[in-house]
């Protein structure tokens, strides 16, 4: 909810002003990062190790403009209050734009890196010393651009469009308070392009069958038109999905540098295979993607956790699903990000009888502070009317399951019951905590889901399938 209002007063600029250690230790991490491309460039171009000094510039830089801009963006109107909190105090909205628009410059002024050989191999003037010159022909017109891997750059600028296009769509919702659902399909539309690369480049849309039943469905399952239509519905799963597990400082960024951590480690682990496995490039192309991702996020943590001097605004949250939805496609591996997704797709399931309207949906479902004792509770939805009779006893049956609690008046009628999120439900389960321990508590359990998922992933799929794609 972004308040917007020029009568406000502005924090004074000197809490928009870096420390000075805070500059001493950014001014020396850009500074060597900055060394370490030089470095790169001159050499053979190691894409890996100049996307890692990316990150450190990307960290940098997000870390310095989250806050030197917040007054700016508090005299813009971009601003939230703070609701868990004894006094509710307004603090900067909308700095996942920041990140956003920080990632974007560097994916894109990293372009010429992983592409620097291929490069060197296609033009001469940069000196094609990698490649013999192959006709008389080639060496006049000094270009050897058939060599030049433009599906692979296909691939990367459709990523870019995608994420830019996504967090166009934060900002106007973060600006405008889009209905949802107006805002709903919009990342769909923005993976377009990465669905043409996918159709163009890969195109593989069958799935393998496992064992067990196979005897019903054969070996392959060619999904076609379907597999493109569950691509799009991941695109437009990830981001929403973030944006609804929010509202307890920290939660949106924390949950999505779980994820990235995870998919970067599943990524290292493909790097382990000897190359030239095809899957050794995708998991490249994924971690040139999450690395610069992980230094803005990270920068945005730092300003982001409890007690919040910032929040991230739905941009963030659009930002970071795309990026993971853009790195589970182009990378091949939807079905593995997926697991990592689980706590989200738990928590979209769970909040459907409210996203669908079957039970009141109110503006915010966050957990509710106490300010008596400090804590966090559930928060509820009052009935304004009855419930009809299958769905109170549908929840009323959830609340014997400990899966929601409801109150009842003295004719046993539903009056109010809590609200459908995962954050919600923990409390129901554990009871009241401070804030910062909830965001603890459930980032660890996603953390344990995601590394069980993980090892699953690459433990367990060979019972089901009798190769996996290390093995192929
Ligand atoms: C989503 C959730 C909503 C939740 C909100 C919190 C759904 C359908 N929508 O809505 O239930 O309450 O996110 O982000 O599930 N805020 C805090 N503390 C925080 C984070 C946010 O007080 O740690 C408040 C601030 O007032 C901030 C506002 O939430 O301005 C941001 O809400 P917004 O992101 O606009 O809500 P939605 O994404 O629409
Ligand atoms: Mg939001």
């Amino acid at each position: 909810m972004v308040i917007r209002s020029t009568t406000m007063t502005h924090p004074p600029s000197s809490a928009a002003a870096l420390s000075f250690t805070e500059t001493l230790s950014l001014l020396s991490l850009s500074l060597a990062s900055f060394a370490v491309i030089a470095n790169t460039f001159q050499g053979d171009g190691a894409p890996l190790v100049a996307s890692l000094a990316f990150s450190g510039i990307a960290f940098a830089g997000s870390y310095s403009m989250i806050r030197w801009l917040g007054p700016t963006f508090m005299k813009a109107g971009l601003k939230g209050k703070d609701m868990s909190k004894l006094h509710k105090k307004e603090i900067p909205e909308t700095m996942g734009a920041v990140c956003a628009v920080v990632y974007i410059l560097i994916v894109t002024v990293f372009i010429p890196f992983p592409f620097y050989k291929d490069i060197v191999a296609a033009t001469s003037g940069g000196g094609n010393r990698d490649v013999v010159q192959e006709t008389i022909e080639h060496v006049q017109r000094g270009r050897f651009l058939h060599k030049f891997p433009h599906s692979k750059l296909a691939a990367y600028l459709s990523a870019i469009i995608t994420v830019q296009s996504v967090s166009i769509l934060g900002i106007g919702d973060d600006l405008f308070d889009i209905r949802w659902r107006h805002k709903f399909f919009i990342p769909g539309i923005a993976s377009i392009p990465l669905l043409i690369v996918y159709f163009v480049d890969f195109g593989v849309t069958h799935i393998v069958v496992p064992i067990p039943l196979r005897p019903y469905l054969g070996e392959l399952l060619q999904l076609g038109v379907l597999y493109y239509l569950y691509m799009f519905a991941v695109a437009i799963f990830c981001p929403n999905s973030i944006n609804i597990l929010a509202g307890v400082n920290g939660i949106e960024v924390s949950q999505s540098l779980v994820i990235a951590i995870l998919l970067v480690l599943n990524d290292c682990y493909y790097l382990l295979v000897p190359y030239p496995h095809p899957a050794v490039d995708s998991h490249l192309f994924s971690l040139y993607m999450l690395l610069p991702f992980i230094g803005v996020s990270l920068a945005l943590w730092c300003h982001n956790w409890y007690p919040s001097k910032v929040f991230v605004g739905d941009t963030y949250c659009y930002f970071a699903g795309m990026v993971f939805a853009v790195v589970g496609i182009l990378g091949h591996f939807s079905k593995t990000l997926l697991l990592l997704f689980i706590p989200q797709i738990f928590n979209f399931l769970y909040s459907a009888p409210q996203l669908f309207r079957v039970v009141p949906c109110p503006r915010h479902r966050m957990p509710r502070f106490n300010a008596r004792t400090g804590l966090m509770e559930c928060s509820v939805t009052e009935w304004q009317y009855p419930p009809k009779p299958v769905v109170a006893k549908v929840l009323k049956l959830l609340h014997r399951l400990n899966l929601l609690r409801v109150e009842t008046n003295s004719q046993g009628q539903i009056v109010e019951s809590t609200n459908f999120t995962i954050l919600n439900l923990w409390l129901v389960w554990f009871g009241p905590k401070r804030e910062d321990r909830l965001a603890i508590e459930i980032l660890a359990m996603q953390f344990a889901v995601g590394l069980f998922g993980l090892f699953a992933r690459h433990n367990f799929a060979l019972l089901l399938f009798e190769s996996d794609n290390l093995n192929v």
